[in-house]
């Protein structure tokens, strides 16, 4: 960390594939606190400093029902968002503090590529329905609804995922998984020695 730093970053170390963390299923949250919004700043910072679109609590290290998500700077993939069944200006809306998250998936399904942090240099295209909607609370406890598509949509299921400690590998093909095994594998070991040798 920047000891001279002006604005300080608190950013934390990203969980990665192998530790148990990740396939916990997130506790809900029902105190909202300056402890809660001192980690959302966190995620925020560790989600911006590692270009990520999102990130779940389990990432970092803690099994909660909380996730931040912002999709602003991925112009090249769009993502639309609609409040009381209105389009709305999505930059306005992020970052996006989910807080309990649920989702409901009336729509087809679209195939698109997706990655994750704590899964570096893996990817693949991964089916998911191509609409959702959202019901959730901010970080002061306040709630939160909209429908959203895209790559928004997306990044939400994935990050919900996340809360459920279910991994986008578990949503993969098999042929894209058994490319990937190798690397999955490798990444899983590194994990389980870097946890053996703390
Ligand atoms: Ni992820």
């Amino acid at each position: 960390m920047e000891v001279f730093s002006q604005d300080p970053l608190m950013i934390l170390p990203i969980v990665k594939y192998g530790h148990p963390v990740l396939r916990q299923r997130g506790r809900p949250i029902d105190v909202f606190d300056q402890s809660l919004e001192d980690l959302v700043d966190a995620m925020l910072d560790t989600m911006y400093d590692a270009d990520g679109v999102g990130l779940a609590a389990q990432q970092i290290g803690k099994a909660l029902q909380l996730t931040v998500v912002d999709v602003s700077q991925s112009d090249d993939r769009p993502s639309s968002m609609k409040v009381n069944n209105e389009p709305v200006d999505l930059q306005e809306y992020m970052p996006l503090v989910l807080v309990n998250p649920l989702i409901d998936q009336p729509s087809s399904t679209v195939s698109g590529p997706e990655g994750c942090l704590s899964f570096p240099e893996i990817y693949a295209d991964i089916d998911r329905p191509e609409q959702v909607r959202v019901r959730a609370q901010d970080h002061k406890g306040n709630p939160v609804e909209f429908v959203c598509d895209g790559l928004l949509a997306k990044a939400i299921q994935h990050e919900v995922d996340h809360l459920n400690g279910i991994l986008f590998i578990d949503r993969m093909s098999t042929r894209d998984k058994d490319r990937w095994r190798p690397q999955l594998e490798s990444l899983q070991d590194q994990t389980k020695q870097a946890l053996k040798a703390d």
